[in-house]
């Protein structure tokens, strides 16, 4: 009888024993959904941080892109670009609350050239190991349409095509990804081409001088 009752314990403090861990992974769980839920509320209100630089989305659950048509767009003050040349960058629509706002060659994720000190309530951002690459809010004070960015090309001369994209925020829960400027090309590239046809003519003239000897 004793031998009995001593083995019903040891099963039960066995089972207590399994429990424990169970318990602590479901308290695990109950932290981690209350922080999910606290987290769209702090939702980078003082900039994005450098983990969103390829993405550019926020990192966090229960809030997702708009997947209307952003009503917001970016134009720039120059539709090529060249080393020594400084862009003006605009985002227009509604005043908003955050942005995201980098240079990106076509179709590539790293971010091209750098960026001015920002205007208020802006601040520049180390994105791919690059001072400044990238603009992020600095707080939730409304930015409007009369916000200028100003993006410095890059130096080297790579004959690329670049776009402005940014992920906007109206406010915590409202943001729409992926808006993009129109194409700006590389000055220095279209003199390349127009070099082209010249330096052809000249070929075809020296061959023809040439060939007629
Ligand atoms: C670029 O913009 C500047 C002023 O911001 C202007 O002086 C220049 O002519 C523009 N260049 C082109 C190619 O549009
Ligand atoms: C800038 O924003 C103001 C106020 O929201 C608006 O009236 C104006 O049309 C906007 N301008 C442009 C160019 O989007
Ligand atoms: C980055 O920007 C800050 C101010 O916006 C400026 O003081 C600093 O020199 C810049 N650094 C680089 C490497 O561009
Ligand atoms: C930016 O902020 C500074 C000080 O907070 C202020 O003096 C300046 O007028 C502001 N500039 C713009 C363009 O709002």
């Amino acid at each position: 009888m004793y031998k009995a009752m001593l083995r019903v314990l040891h099963l039960t403090q066995r089972r207590l024993h399994r429990r424990a861990p169970d318990m602590a992974l479901s308290r695990i769980a109950i932290l981690a959904l209350a922080l999910l839920q606290w987290a769209p509320s702090v939702a980078y209100p003082t900039g994005a941080p450098e983990s969103a630089c390829e993405s550019m989305a926020p990192k966090h659950k229960n809030v997702s892109p708009q997947t209307s048509a952003s009503p917001y767009s970016i134009t720039a003050s120059n539709s090529s670009f060249k080393a020594d040349q400084k862009v003006q960058v605009t985002i227009t629509g509604e005043p908003y609350q955050g942005l995201l706002l980098q240079a990106r060659e076509m179709s590539k994720s790293t971010a091209v050239g750098t960026w001015e000190a920002p205007p208020n309530n802006t601040k520049p951002i180390k994105c791919f190991n690059v001072m400044n690459s990238s603009i992020t809010h600095s707080n939730t004070y409304l930015k409007t349409n009369e916000t200028v960015y100003t993006w410095i090309p890059p130096s080297s001369n790579k004959c690329i095509k670049i776009q402005f994209v940014a992920t906007v925020a109206k406010n915590k829960a409202t943001y729409w990804l992926n808006v993009r400027s129109p194409q700006l090309y590389d000055e220095t590239c279209s003199s390349c081409v127009k070099i082209i046809p010249g330096f052809t003519l000249l070929l075809f003239t020296m061959m023809w001088s040439i060939i007629s000897q």
